[in-house]
């Protein structure tokens, strides 16, 4: 059933079923906060959006799954880019800071790499996403400061930078095999 899976979650493919849990997900506003935008769709114009991102043929775009409970507790996604695409994480809110976006991240990487060809992966995170910062450090990714997009924050108005973390292939696979 699991695309892939270690002791505590199994990740499968994201279908259109989810779209009610990643819209109540975009409703919040850390979610917001993590990706810097203000969300203000109706669940109508959010499942055509979800359809037309659909037919973007995304390789890797997953629903996470506790394995014990069966909770749908998020969602990962790869980005298009050929070279070094950004893995994309959403954990729903009330399943936050429970590991599950540490652990579903590591398992992710571990299966892109095995599957496909990327010689990095990145993730874009805003200089204010603490969780995030400290969940890229401790799987082993590296501050990337050329990647660095300046932006206005789009609930303060501020400045804000998105900071750019890479793993590399070799490094994912040393660390797997520890
Ligand atoms: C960022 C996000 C993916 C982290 O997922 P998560 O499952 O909550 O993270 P984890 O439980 O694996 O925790 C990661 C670290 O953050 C800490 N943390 C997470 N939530 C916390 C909270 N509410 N209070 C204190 N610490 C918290 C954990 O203690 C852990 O730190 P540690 O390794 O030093 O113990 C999740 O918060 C999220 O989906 N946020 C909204 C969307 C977003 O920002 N996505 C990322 C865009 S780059």
């Amino acid at each position: 059933m699991f695309i892939v899976e270690n002791d505590l979650v199994g990740l499968i493919r994201y279908t259109h079923y989810d779209d009610v849990d990643m819209y109540r997900c975009w409703q919040d506003i850390e979610t917001q906060k993590g990706y810097n935008g203000k969300f203000t769709q109706t669940f109508e114009e959010f499942k055509i959006f979800q359809v037309k991102q659909f037919k973007q043929g995304f390789k890797f775009w997953v629903t996470i799954v506790d394995k014990r409970s069966s909770q749908r507790v998020g969602v990962l996604r790869l980005g298009l880019d050929e070279i070094c695409p950004d893995l994309a994480i959403w954990i729903y809110p009330r399943y936050r800071n429970k590991g599950y976006g540490t652990t579903s991240f590591s398992l992710a990487l571990k299966y892109i790499f095995e599957n496909y060809h990327y010689p990095e992966i990145s993730a874009g995170v805003y200089e204010n996403n603490v969780y995030s910062l400290k969940m890229l450090r401790k799987l082993g990714f590296d501050y990337y400061p050329d990647g660095d997009v300046l932006e206005k924050n789009a609930f303060t108005g501020n400045s804000i930078k998105q900071l750019e973390y890479r793993i590399t292939r070799t490094r994912v696979i040393n660390l797997c095999s520890l």
